[in-house]
């Protein structure tokens, strides 16, 4: 199949590759660029454990073509940590136990950071609301709901871990 180049700005980074043009962007998210901390779950739109940031707003990555990405910004699990601290949303589920087996978690995490972005403090109600699209096998959402509410109350977590 014929090949496209295509620009990502992947965690800040800009990326240039040649890529079929039928590829999805998680496809070459993970196998192109070696980021393989968004999970590959259904592959089909329904759980959510693809999900990255599209120009800041969550997006599923196996339902999008990756040249529809094109000179556009993608930020993954990867890209939240900063000078290898963990960003609050991250931190938050660490310390309430938002995970069990870490399947769901990247995107769990990746559509909580955009909803607490646009809504710093979201009610349950809310937050249940943003993670609709992200499936959890293992946790009852009980832990993760509380993990978000955390964070929500983490002003700066990078202060607390200095
Ligand atoms: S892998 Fe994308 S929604 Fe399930
Ligand atoms: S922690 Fe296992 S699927 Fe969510």
């Amino acid at each position: 199949m014929k090949k496209e180049l295509v620009t990502l700005t992947v965690n800040g980074e800009e990326k240039t590759l040649a890529t079929a043009a039928n590829r999805s962007l998680l496809n070459v998210l993970r196998e192109d660029l070696n980021l393989t901390g968004t999970k590959q779950g259904c592959d089909d739109g329904d759980c959510g454990a693809c999900t990255v940031l599209l120009d800041g707003e969550p997006v599923l990555s196996c339902m999008m073509l990756a040249a529809s990405a094109d000179c556009r910004e993608v930020t993954t699990i990867e890209g939240l940590a900063r000078e290898g601290k963990l960003d609050r949303v991250q931190a938050a589920f660490w310390t309430e136990g938002g995970m069990q087996c870490g399947f769901c978690t990247p995107g769990m995490i990746v559509s909580s950071y955009a909803l607490l972005k646009r809504n710093p403090d979201p009610s349950e109600h809310e937050i249940r609301d943003a993670l609709s699209n992200n499936l959890c096998r293992c946790t009852g959402y009980t832990k993760i709901v509380t993990a978000v509410q955390h964070a929500a109350t983490f002003e700066e977590f990078l202060d607390k871990q200095s």
